[in-house]
């Protein structure tokens, strides 16, 4: 039978393949499988045990206290936690390494520790010396927090188990922990959940705050830890450039939160510092009456946050033109491109295209089409859109400006940046709940992206 025998299991996606092949079925990844011993064989533990007891069902109305919250202390952490960390629960964090994972999780541990209570960090990374070197450059050796350099499974568990008061405990990385009863190497897929799953079960009964770091691989997926993803509570991941000091944390699964929430932070020689006010900071290096730049009036989880885009047109070489993006979806660029063409009668097609979100920061939102568009069509008119004017609004195939969530809070961070205009969908403007711009805001509507372009 198949799964008497080993199987080859893709360390990016987790699927199973029989038997060796160079890429995987399941993501088109090269030389992603690695060999695992064979699942076991027959009826789960449960079915063999026999003999469960009646679950109890209730109704949905009863007292349900909101789950107890454990501070960091760092507010944009706290923010993209929902509010600090919750008792019993699991939080992944991953990024590119050397993007600052061990930097914030010292820091909150440090800080949570100092608040009292019983914090624990494990480094399967470092060397205690080292731990201890980065601590004293963060100002942070006073913290009463527990520093152990381990990575057996065993004994992490069996010291967690004799813990009687832990409120938190970082693991730092999970990839470098492992079980001795896998043949399967440290950070494969099979090592990784397993272990994960064995953590995250203690600290469930013993109700401590568990933060498992991993490290994503180039393709952008957390090697192995994707299959993380559903066994803890909320993911966050740190983006940015290595390059840059601008540090983004983004949550993207909290089953205690926002998702989508940020947190911005500045890397310095002493650490992350939180940056309280991120539109000004993304904002701070732009030039005014320049052609290929608007501003656009974002939404990150519940937070306004206002970003400069900036398009390039240049002749292409011959050949099929480059479309070259960062920050944004490039097939949305392409079909915003498209639009241009079709709708509006510009002619594009044979440019260069680049465009770039200034600052580092990634956009998902479809409401950045009208700025993309503003800055495309500045970029390939050279003139320049108005300098104190924001944008935003979804663009639709036919060329038509769709109306977009949380129009307020967008006008009030302009107002509050001193933008005095925006250009938004005609329905915003004139809909059952019309927009009361923040005084000194003119608004210009748009109903369909050829008004931008005359
Ligand atoms: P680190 O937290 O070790 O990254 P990760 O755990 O995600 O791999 O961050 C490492 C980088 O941060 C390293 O390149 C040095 C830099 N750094 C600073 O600039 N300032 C600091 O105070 C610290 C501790 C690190
Ligand atoms: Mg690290």
């Amino acid at each position: 039978m198949a799964r008497d025998k080993t199987r080859f299991v893709c360390q990016a996606c987790g699927t199973v393949h029989p038997k060796w092949q160079g890429r995987c079925e399941g993501c088109g990844e090269w030389n992603t499988l690695a060999e695992e011993a064979p699942a076991p064989r027959g009826p789960g533990p449960a079915a063999k045990a026999g003999g469960g007891r009646r679950v109890e069902f209730v109704g949905l109305k009863g007292e349900s206290a909101p789950p107890p919250r454990i501070p960091t202390g760092i507010a944009e952490l706290d923010r993209v936690l929902g509010g600090g960390l919750v008792a019993a629960s699991a939080v992944l964090v991953g990024g590119d390494p050397g993007i600052g994972k061990s930097t914030i999780l010292l820091q909150a541990a440090a800080r949570v520790a100092s608040a009292g209570r019983r914090v624990l960090y494990v480094s399967g990374e470092e060397a205690v010396e080292q731990v201890r070197l980065r601590a004293a450059r963060l100002g942070l050796t006073e913290s009463p927090m527990a520093l152990a350099a381990a990575t057996a499974l065993r004994d992490i568990v069996a010291s967690l188990e004799q813990e009687t008061d832990a409120a938190l405990v970082v693991i730092d990385s999970i990839q470098t922990v492992w079980l001795d009863a896998l043949d399967s190497a440290p950070g494969t897929v099979a090592q990784v959940r397993a272990c994960a799953a064995e953590l995250i079960r203690l600290a469930k009964a013993r109700g401590f705050a568990i933060v498992l770091v991993g490290h994503v691989t180039k393709e952008g997926t957390l090697a192995g830890p994707r299959v993380l993803e559903h066994m803890v509570d909320a993911t966050l991941y740190f983006e940015g450039d290595r390059g840059h000091q601008f540090r983004i944390l983004r949550a993207v699964k909290n089953r205690f939160g926002a998702t989508d929430e940020i947190g911005v932070f500045e890397m310095t020689g002493t650490g992350l510092v939180e940056v309280a006010n991120p539109s000004a900071l993304f904002l701070a290096e732009r030039r005014g009456n320049v052609s290929g730049s608007a501003v656009f009036a974002g939404i990150e989880g519940t937070r306004p946050v206002l970003v400069e885009v900036q398009a390039l047109l240049s002749p292409s070489s011959g050949g099929t033109p480059r479309r070259q993006v960062v920050g944004w979806d490039s097939g949305r660029l392409s079909m915003l491109l498209a639009v241009l063409e079709a709708r509006c009668g510009m002619s594009l097609g044979q440019n260069d295209v680049y465009l770039n979100i200034a600052g580092g920061l990634r956009i998902a939102e479809p409401a950045a089409d009208l700025a993309v568009a503003a800055a495309l069509v500045s970029a390939a008119t050279d003139r320049p859109t108005d300098a104190e004017a924001v944008y935003f609004g979804e663009v639709g195939l036919s060329g038509e400006v769709r109306q977009v969530a949380q129009f307020e809070s967008r006008l009030r961070e302009a107002a509050k940046l001193g933008f005095t205009a925006a250009t938004l969908p005609r329905r915003i403007a004139r809909g059952a709940r019309p927009a009361a711009p923040p005084p000194g805001m003119s608004l210009s509507e748009t109903g369909h992206l050829a008004d931008l372009v005359a």
